[in-house]
């Protein structure tokens, strides 16, 4: 791969490009039509959203006024957790459709396996989400779908019932939080893995050990882990409002990690993470 347009394929044969454009926490309006444009200016052609972060509409309009065509922008939405069951997962699908403005999607993911609210039977829950999620991919609605904060028991359950396997999973992924179990389910199944927070939201960013290790690549840590995610065959999606640093996050291409500086990395233990255990969340 040698630029952020460059694809992964997924299991059904839909090209995905290597690095999306995060937008969790920015506000709908102005600050995320102009993140999400000068993404699209830089060159991202890829772009994450979710019914959850209340900026689908600011996302949709950015993309639908790119002057490369909607058609050139692979755009997901995930479903949140108010939602469950068949009926409710299409009409929920209807309303992200509206708000993007768009006639189809992407890549639509659940966004958490085991809601708050439906814990005491998500798996059953799931099972007739996940019949909506096929009818939507089936009738050409959406192009891909997937989950996202699936553990390995959570994809299993998932996939005793799946006629159609998720062709993604979105977890929490960075140097200092691995998830080797899940992330290796995934790749032995085909599930693209899709890394959120992979700079552990800025968090991880201080750590010493990849201050050296970046300083001799001559690059940023935010570009040294971006650039690690990569070597592991993992789609980062970066979040950032500062155009530099929009910039910044698409220059992976020119340098690449020994296996020795990856070793350091992989074996920073329990650093930035941030997010909630999917079993347990409060939400
Ligand atoms: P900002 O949006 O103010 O530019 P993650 O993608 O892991 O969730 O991390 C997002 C956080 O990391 C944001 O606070 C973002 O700040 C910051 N960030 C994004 N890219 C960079 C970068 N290249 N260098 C430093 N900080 C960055």
């Amino acid at each position: 791969m040698n630029k952020v347009s460059d694809s992964f394929i997924l299991s059904n044969g839909v090209s995905i490009p290597c690095v999306g454009f995060g937008t969790w926490q920015i506000p709908d309006g102005d600050p995320v039509f102009s993140a999400v444009s000068s993404a699209l200016e830089t060159g991202y052609v890829h772009i994450d959203t979710a019914a959850a972060y209340g900026n689908e509409a600011g996302v949709g309009e950015a993309v639908r006024r790119y002057p490369g065509g909607r058609e050139n922008v692979f755009v997901t939405s995930k479903l949140w957790n108010d939602v469950r069951g068949y009926r409710e997962t299409l009409d929920a699908f209807d309303r992200t459709m509206e708000r993007l403005g768009f006639s189809y999607l992407d890549l639509f993911l659940i966004h958490w396996p085991a809601p708050y609210r439906f814990r005491d039977r998500y798996q059953e829950l799931n099972r007739e989400t996940w019949r909506a999620f096929e009818e939507l991919y089936r009738s050409g609605k959406v192009r891909a779908i997937g989950v996202s904060n699936f553990l390995r028991h959570h994809l299993e359950e998932l996939m005793e019932t799946a006629e159609i396997a998720p062709m993604v999973d979105q977890i929490e992924f960075h140097p200092g939080w691995m998830q080797t179990e899940t992330v290796s389910f995934c790749q032995q199944n085909g599930i693209q893995v899709e890394a959120w927070s992979p700079l552990g939201s800025g968090k991880l960013l201080q750590e010493p050990k990849l201050h050296s290790i970046a300083e001799k690549y001559g690059k940023s840590p935010a570009q040294l882990c971006l650039r690690w995610i990569l070597q592991k065959g993992i789609l980062p999606l970066p979040k950032s409002v500062t155009k530099e640093r929009i910039l910044q996050n698409t220059q992976l291409f020119d340098f690449c990690i020994s296996s020795e500086d990856v070793q350091i990395m992989d074996s920073l233990s329990c650093v930035g993470r941030t997010g909630s255990d999917p079993d347990n969340a409060k939400f």
